[in-house]
């Protein structure tokens, strides 16, 4: 039988190229996403690349009751890889009790749920905000945190220490942070991408929504950086990269 994996905020858009991922390497999936920032048909979507049309429950994870009997109902899980959150740099700063509850919440609710109903394994979202601004680039597994600059970031830190402090009291369970940098692109099939709801707050759908004719304009801010033309350099990550990377962190964990 295969091993069945929880994506929660898998029709988002890391979550649905890494569902893809996790299908064609033989896992079985079930999604949970309460569709806040994402919608429905990514199912379809993923299903006319995989073949495979992955169960899925719509729900808030903030919710505790709807949690638990969602692990009631699916008792055959065997590891949660959790990108569920509230994830825009901006209006975290504008809200941040509403980053605080979503991010919090969610995480907390999953494995208090992992310890009843002893799934063992967690591969968490979390984020290079943990490292703030580093002394040294690049940053190493081993470079230090730094106090988040943004309340999203400090819920990434915040959560990451959760789970450590989890998996301590609880040796059987084991989680593993993924620090992402600026993950971007899409699937080679463009049956799925990034297609954020409302305003998008990454660069690169505001980008090809401005070329699309959907935008108007596209503001690039900060001149005197020290680069060529004094814009900002920033490095990415490929999404399928990242999502086969979530797939080996299942591996080892
Ligand atoms: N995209 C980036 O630049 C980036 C960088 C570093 C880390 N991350 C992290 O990766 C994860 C996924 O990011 P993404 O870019 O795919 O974002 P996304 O918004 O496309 O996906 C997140 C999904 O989670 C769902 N969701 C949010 N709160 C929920 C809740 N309480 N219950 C159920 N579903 C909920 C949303 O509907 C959405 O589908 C996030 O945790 C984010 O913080 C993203």
């Amino acid at each position: 039988m295969n091993k069945k994996v929880l994506v929660t905020g898998g029709t988002g858009f890391i979550g649905s190229h890494t569902v893809v991922e996790l299908q064609s390497n033989g896992f079985d999936v079930v999604i949970v996403d309460n569709l806040s920032n994402s919608k429905v048909e990514v199912l379809d979507q993923i299903e006319k690349i995989t073949g495979t049309k992955p169960e899925f429950e719509c729900f808030d994870l903030t919710d505790k009751q709807k949690t638990k009997a969602f692990f009631q109902k699916h008792t055959d899980i065997e590891a949660i890889i959790h990108f569920a959150a509230s994830k825009a740099v901006g209006e975290s700063v504008e809200k941040p009790l509403m980053y605080y509850y979503n991010n919090l919440n969610s995480l907390m609710n999953l494995m208090e749920c992992m310890q009843d109903f002893e799934v063992k394994n967690l591969v968490f979202s979390s984020s290079c905000t943990v490292y703030g601004q580093p002394d040294q680039l690049p940053v190493t597994e081993q470079t230090p945190r730094k106090e988040a600059e943004s309340p999203y970031g400090n819920t990434k830190s915040i959560c990451e220490d959760i789970i450590r402090d989890v998996c301590k009291a609880n040796p059987s369970l084991k989680g593993i942070a993924l620090r992402y940098f600026n993950p971007i692109g899409a699937h080679e099939t463009a049956l799925i991408g990034e297609l954020p709801l409302g305003v998008p707050n990454n660069l690169i759908p505001f980008l090809t929504q401005t070329v699309a004719g959907i935008r108007k304009e596209l503001s690039v801010f900060g001149d005197d950086y020290n680069t060529p033309d004094g814009s900002a350099i920033r490095d990415y990550i490929h999404v399928v990269d990242l999502a086969k990377a979530h797939v080996v962190a299942l591996h080892v964990c």
